[in-house]
């Protein structure tokens, strides 16, 4: 991805930039705890919890609680309310060539929009949504269930 077009690069850019202006469009009506179950939290259990979850946490990293979360790998990994400053989200959009993540394929840019804004409300992760909580509450086809990696 390091080899991407400048203009494909300045596209996802401005998406991004689109979205932290419009992050109640991206929220399109749901309260913040919804928005989290809906759009980010299959996200990071899909994406995310094979290589930061409760059997790995790559880099001391888990994504499977926001006290985890915040602990990081790194402190400056997830800044809540400031998605500019979060090293995770330069990760997620590939901006860093050094840490891209998922390693094995970009998300959706409707994805990266999702837990971009979701930073940016400030990380609401409701009390209810415990590590083990099974099934996804999108009901999205689950693409994403892939042999655990290794
Ligand atoms: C296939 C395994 C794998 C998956 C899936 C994965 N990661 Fe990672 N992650 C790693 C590894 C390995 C590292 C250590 C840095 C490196 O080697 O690139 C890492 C490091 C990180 C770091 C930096 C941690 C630190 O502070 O050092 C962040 C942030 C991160 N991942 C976020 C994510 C997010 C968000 C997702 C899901 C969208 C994700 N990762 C999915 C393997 C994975």
């Amino acid at each position: 991805m390091r080899t991407a077009p400048s203009a494909i690069r300045l596209a996802v850019l401005t998406l991004l930039l689109v979205a932290a202006d419009g992050d109640d469009q991206v929220a399109a009506g749901l309260a913040p705890d919804e928005f989290f179950l809906e759009r980010v939290r299959p996200v990071l259990v899909d994406q995310c919890w094979r290589c930061h979850g409760a059997r790995k946490q790559r880099n001391g990293l888990r994504l499977d609680s926001r006290e985890a979360m915040m602990r990081g790998g790194h402190t400056a990994d997830v800044v809540p309310g400031h998605p500019e400053t979060s090293r995770l989200i330069d990760a997620i959009g590939y901006e860093d060539g050094d840490l891209q993540m998922p390693p094995d394929a970009k998300l959706s840019n409707a994805e990266i929009a999702a837990i971009t804004a979701w930073v940016r409300l400030g990380m609401p992760w409701p009390a209810s949504s415990a590590a083990g909580m099974a099934g996804r509450p999108d009901g999205v086809p689950d693409k994403a269930v892939r042999p655990a990696d290794r």
